[in-house]
């Protein structure tokens, strides 16, 4: 009897924080793959608001126990990551066009790479193309009413690190 093989993808990114508009290619990504890897980039180089911890905490607490959805982080090369994950994708979220050019810069490296990874490209729902996590942070920051671009766990944690947002 041939076994199938689980297809298992990598889903990589700072999610500084994770808004709706990740959990919406989340969603995607799963209508594709048997197993999604959500992977928190841990680079201590790069500054950010919530801590790697902080941030797979809030992503466990806002996909409600999914079995099919790891969270876990990362350093050093995504596709290093993603051969020892026995990964065979990793995914983006593309909003506009001008995620493209980074974006394709950074697939066509991961290929040079690793050419038994391909870069998967997911359109976000339109009701997410203007949100980005640094958006969300500066209008939260303020005092901006973001409750309906961050999962519930998300904004709780928001409304800790800025005590002017009340959503
Ligand atoms: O959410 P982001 O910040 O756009 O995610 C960027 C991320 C984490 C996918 C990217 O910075 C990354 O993969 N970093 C790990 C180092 C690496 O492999 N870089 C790409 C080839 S040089």
């Amino acid at each position: 009897m041939t076994e199938t093989k689980e297809r298992i993808a990598i889903y990589p990114g700072s999610f500084d924080p994770l808004t709706n508009g990740h959990l919406d290619v989340l969603k995607r990504a799963q209508d594709i793959f048997d197993r999604v890897i959500l992977a928190v980039l841990h680079n201590p180089a790069k500054k950010s608001l919530f801590s790697p911890e902080e941030r797979v905490n809030m992503i466990k607490d806002s996909i409600n126990g999914d079995p099919r959805i790891e969270v876990d982080t990362f350093d050093g090369l995504l596709v290093e990551y993603a051969r020892i994950k026995k990964a065979v994708a990793v995914i983006r979220g593309m909003r506009a066009i001008s995620d493209f050019e980074s974006e394709f810069q950074m697939a066509l490296m991961n290929r040079k790479l690793n050419k038994d990874v391909q870069s998967v490209f997911l359109m976000t729902g339109l009701r997410w193309i203007f949100t980005s996590s640094s958006i969300i942070k500066e209008a939260a920051q303020f005092g901006g009413d973001i409750s309906d671009m961050v999962p519930e766990p998300v904004k709780i944690k928001l409304m800790e690190k800025f005590p002017k947002l009340d959503c």
